[in-house]
């Protein structure tokens, strides 16, 4: 049974992955909070098709929030927390997290800020919060100014991860978690690499034991990124490949781009970018696009996009750091590029830049 200790600073938990593990979720949590109350936080969608299995009694609460990033505000995390006081609870009391990374984020926050912090379980159910959200120990709330601007690392007592609620994902959800699964490839393991896009047809039939399987390899892989790095001052950057460039697309197509399908353009534009500067050996951006492909991840913009407009989408998300714009680029598939003692690298050369927009489509 694939199972993971992950260390933190703040605290170590245990990661699970296994076919059938939420039926052991009233048990657990009675093992590991014995006579407290506990709250399960969901969103409407998941509350309906999982909360009854979860939620069994003497559990206090179960609080489900509308679905979708919209719900990641700090309206709901007061809304929630108020309705947590409203209940009489104490910080005696502990929290069940069980949806995506939306519902992980804020729960997680609520979690991390109620009674100066309470304790919480991540019950992740789509495949992206397995393989990625509900490991690092980030959590938070998105403001008008930009997502996840509020938050707070507070890992998880547990996560526990069962690959047959992904049964009920919609397609564009499960691509979501795949884009990030080829990015952990990309950043640490070239086998893993290959055996994804030879798997590509048993992932995108939910197989339960090929999705335990990968799952249980990204998780892995992320979690040695987050533990020799707790708090992004190096290699957890790393984590970042593909998205400087995804951020730019679902802001400029107003998020009509979904998280997973920007990631995959943004993996090829950026290794394009990397062998341009010469960071990356040859031919890198040609391979990853046929991986992608395989795992029927889309490489190209959907729609007519400028470069230059992407281009700005790009630096103004930066300006909040520093006016430079930096990437996590590839060396080659299974290991990342630095810059010295940086995994983030300054990139300087704008026609670059844009030249790498223009190999996903951008006008
Ligand atoms: N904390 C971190 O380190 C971290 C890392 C990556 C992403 N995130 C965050 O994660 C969020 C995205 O997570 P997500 O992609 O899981 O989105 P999500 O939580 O919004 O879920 C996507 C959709 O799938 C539905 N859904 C969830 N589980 C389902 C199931 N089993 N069957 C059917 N439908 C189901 C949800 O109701 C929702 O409509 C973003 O807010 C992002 O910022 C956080
Ligand atoms: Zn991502």
């Amino acid at each position: 049974m694939p199972e993971f200790r992950v260390a933190h600073a703040l605290g170590d938990y245990t990661v699970t992955i296994r076919p059938g593990v939420l039926d052991e979720l009233p048990a657990r949590v009675a093992a590991l909070w014995p006579g407290r109350p506990v709250v399960v936080i969901t969103d409407e969608t998941v509350g309906a098709l999982l909360a009854d299995r979860v939620a069994t009694d003497p559990w206090a609460l179960t609080l489900a929030v509308p679905p979708g990033e919209s719900s990641k505000t700090r309206a709901r995390w007061e809304a929630l927390t108020d309705a947590l006081f409203s209940a009489g609870l104490t910080r005696n009391a502990a929290i069940v997290a069980l949806g995506g990374g939306m519902v992980g984020d804020l729960a997680g926050f609520v979690a991390a800020t109620y009674a100066r912090g309470i304790p919480f379980l991540q019950v992740p159910t789509t495949l992206l919060a397995m393989v990625d959200s509900s490991v690092g120990g980030k959590t938070g709330v998105d403001t008008p100014l930009g997502k996840n601007l509020v938050g707070a690392f507070h890992p998880p007592a547990a996560v526990l991860a069962d690959p047959l609620v992904l049964q009920s994902l919609p397609p564009e959800q499960l691509r979501c978690g795949l884009a990030e699964m080829a990015k952990h490839g990309i950043i640490a393991d070239a086998a893993y690499w290959t055996d994804l896009g030879e798997s590509a047809d048993q992932l995108h039939a939910r197989d339960p034991e090929t999705l335990t399987r990968f799952i249980a390899r990204s998780v892995e892989l992320k979690a040695a990124v987050v533990m020799e790095d707790e708090r992004e001052t190096g290699r957890r950057a790393t984590l970042n490949a593909g998205h400087t460039v995804a951020h730019a697309v679902e802001h400029t197509t107003q998020f009509a781009v979904s998280h997973g399908d920007a990631v995959a353009m943004g993996l090829v534009a950026e290794a394009h970018l990397a062998e341009t500067l010469g960071v990356a050996v040859p031919g890198l951006a040609e391979r990853i696009k046929a991986g992608l492909k395989r795992l029927s991840l889309p490489t190209r913009l959907p729609v007519e996009i400028d470069a230059t407009e992407l281009f700005e989408a790009m630096r103004l998300d930066k300006k909040r750091s520093k006016n430079e714009l930096r990437f996590s680029l590839p060396h080659d598939i299974g290991s990342m590029a630095r810059d010295g003692a940086r995994w983030a690298i300054p990139v300087r050369d704008t026609q670059a830049i844009v030249h790498a927009l223009r190999v996903i489509g951008a006008a």
